[in-house]
């Protein structure tokens, strides 16, 4: 039996120490609240005793619960239903209610694209894959690289890149879902994420596994977009950058309790044409990614797009959950508080202290995810979520009926006679308008991870959605080719 020290070195905890005492002189409310942070960065030791040596081939989480009983137990409550007002899932227990039911013009947003058939509300972790290869949306050909944040699919990278994961995960983009879903069946891995995708077998220590996101994330190192909330970003770009970024090597374990999630919780673009990516090489923001977007190209030479938009022919960017682009925008990661700090709080266990596993929404839970560090009472902190939540969701639904009342005036158009020439200018501002949009609306927080930066991009959107109105009211301005 060996004992195992989880924690890792806690790098920058004297300078830390340092900034809080001088703080303390300064602010004795704001201590308060820093002070906390310190502890938790400190909560880094809990010894445990290793029974069975786990190894990187082993995905099933049963095996790694013979040491980590606590851990597994609350990764396996991932499989019960939560609700909340606006996360969860509505609908039954079989199935996760419809969101393009729910909003008719999210459907109609869609059309074009396999979204417009099936998209669900999201559950726990349990079902990710379970779910996957039950949508609807595999009615059309999805790529391989679909399994890459639904599996535990690290082992089947390795094989079939003969030992180099890098190159397996490579050319996993060309094989189509069903052939990559077969082999992970068949090699004994189809398992929802599991230990071995955060954690180095038996040290425990964090890590990032997916190849998506370490590309994603060195591109953004090499780039010069402002990251006040990653510090070993800019203490790597102040280095020799003699080897790329490696958060693997770099990152502070407080950036980590992030990176874990960043590795699906992201926007990215995924099918048979070229490898999965995290668009992160101009920065994080809903422009940065865009503007990444258009300097891509397909190896066709095309322009990049998601899909045409059935109704009026736009070319879309369609938007995935960017759940870590949006908390990159707040004040919690600003604050270096980070996503564990409130899906994964601690909990008491006898005499040690357990991150929860059971992955959910922060609201079940306000006791230890919020009132940590707030000390305002339980239905104080329901009641603040609530007031962003609900200003965001209005928010979201106004900017939607701009969409919306831009789509008719361009199908008018259309029906007057205007051409695809004529219609242009309308089009790309569709495109413009609907991206953001789509960004908090994918986005499952309702705007709570970054309150301000969700309100400044729907601010955006119904401006660009007025002005593509505009622009296709007055299409016969625009001199037809
Ligand atoms: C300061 C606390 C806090 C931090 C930090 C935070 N979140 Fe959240 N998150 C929330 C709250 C509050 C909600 C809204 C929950 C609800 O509506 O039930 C939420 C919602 C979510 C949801 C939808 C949950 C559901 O039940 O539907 C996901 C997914 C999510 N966050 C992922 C992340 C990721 C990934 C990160 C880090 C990149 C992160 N969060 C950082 C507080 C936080
Ligand atoms: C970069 C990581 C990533 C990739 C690649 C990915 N997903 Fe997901 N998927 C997620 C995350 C995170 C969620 C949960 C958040 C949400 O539902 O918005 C999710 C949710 C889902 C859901 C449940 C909710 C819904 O949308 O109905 C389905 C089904 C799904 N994905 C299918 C797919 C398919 C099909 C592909 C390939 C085209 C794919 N995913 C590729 C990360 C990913
Ligand atoms: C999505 C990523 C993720 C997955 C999957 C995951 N963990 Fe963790 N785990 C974390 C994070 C984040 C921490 C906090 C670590 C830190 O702050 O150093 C943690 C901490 C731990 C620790 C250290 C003690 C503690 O509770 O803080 C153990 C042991 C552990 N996890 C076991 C497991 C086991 C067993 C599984 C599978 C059943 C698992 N983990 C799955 C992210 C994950
Ligand atoms: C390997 C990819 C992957 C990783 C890593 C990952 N998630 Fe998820 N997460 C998903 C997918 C996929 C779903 C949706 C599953 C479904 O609907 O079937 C999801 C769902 C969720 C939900 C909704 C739960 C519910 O009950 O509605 C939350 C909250 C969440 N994730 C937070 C996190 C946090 C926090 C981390 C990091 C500690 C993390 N996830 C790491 C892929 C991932
Ligand atoms: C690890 C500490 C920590 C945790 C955990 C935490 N917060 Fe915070 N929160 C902060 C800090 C730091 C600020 C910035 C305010 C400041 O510096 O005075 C902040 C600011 C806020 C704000 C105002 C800023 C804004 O976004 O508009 C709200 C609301 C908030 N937190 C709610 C929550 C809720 C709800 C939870 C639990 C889901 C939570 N916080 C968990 C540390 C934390």
């Amino acid at each position: 039996m060996t004992m195992i020290d989880a924690g890792r070195a806690g790098r920058g905890k004297t300078l830390f120490v340092v900034i809080v005492l001088a703080v303390a002189v300064v602010t004795a409310g704001a201590t308060a609240l820093l002070m906390n942070i310190a502890e938790r960065k400190q909560e880094e030791h809990s010894p445990y005793v290793l029974l069975k040596p786990v190894t990187e081939n082993d995905t099933d989480p049963a095996t790694w619960g013979v040491n980590w009983p606590r851990q597994y137990d609350g990764y396996l409550r991932t499989a019960q239903t939560t609700r909340t007002r606006f996360g969860g899932h509505g609908g039954s227990e079989a199935m996760p209610a419809e969101k393009i039911e729910r909003d008719p013009w999210l459907k109609r947003m869609f059309l074009g694209y396999a979204f417009s058939i099936d998209y669900r509300d999201r559950r726990g972790h349990a079902y990710m894959l379970a779910d996957q290869e039950a949508t609807e949306r595999l009615s059309k050909p999805q790529s391989g690289s679909c399994l890459h944040c639904h599996a535990s699919i690290m082992p089947l990278y390795r094989e079939l890149g003969g030992g180099d994961a890098m190159k397996g995960f490579e050319s996993t983009h060309k094989l189509t879902y069903q052939e990559v879903d077969a082999k992970l069946h068949e090699t004994g891995h189809a398992h929802p994420v599991s230990c071995v995708d955060c954690h180095v077998p038996n040290t425990m220590q964090l890590r990032v596994t997916r190849p998506g996101f370490i590309r994603g994330i060195q591109a953004l190192a090499a780039s010069d977009a402002e990251v006040p909330h990653l510090p070993s970003i800019q203490e790597w770009r102040a280095g020799s950058r003699e080897h790329p970024y490696d958060p693997n090597v770099d990152a502070r374990r407080s950036e980590m309790r992030s990176f874990v999630c960043g590795q699906c919780h992201v926007e990215y673009y995924c099918s048979t044409k070229m490898p999965l990516t995290f668009p992160w090489g101009k920065g994080l923001k809903v422009e940065q990614v865009e503007a990444f977007w258009n300097a891509t190209q397909f190896p066709d030479g095309e322009r990049f797009f998601d899909y045409k938009h059935a109704e009026t022919g736009a070319p879309i960017l369609k938007a995935q959950h960017p759940e870590f682009e949006l908390w990159s925008q707040g004040i919690h990661a600003r604050s270096g508080v980070s996503c564990a700090d409130c899906h994964m709080p601690y909990m008491r266990e006898g005499a040690t202290k357990v991150s929860d596993h059971w992955v959910r929404s922060p609201l079940l839970n306000i006791n230890r995810s919020c009132q940590t560090c707030h000390h305002a009472s339980e239905s104080e902190m329901a009641a603040r979520v609530d007031v962003i939540q609900q200003r965001n969701h209005d928010l979201l639904q106004r900017a939607a009926h701009a969409l919306m009342d831009q789509i008719d005036a361009v199908l008018k158009a259309k029906a007057d006679g205007a051409t695809p020439d004529q219609l242009t200018p309308a089009l790309e501002l569709q495109r413009q308008a609907q991206w953001r949009i789509d960004f908090i609306a994918a986005e499952n927080s309702m705007g709570f991870h970054a309150p301000q930066e969700a309100a400044r991009v729907l601010g955006e959107a119904a401006d660009l959605a007025r002005q593509g109105q505009i622009a296709a009211i007055g299409w016969r301005t625009v001199a037809a080719k």
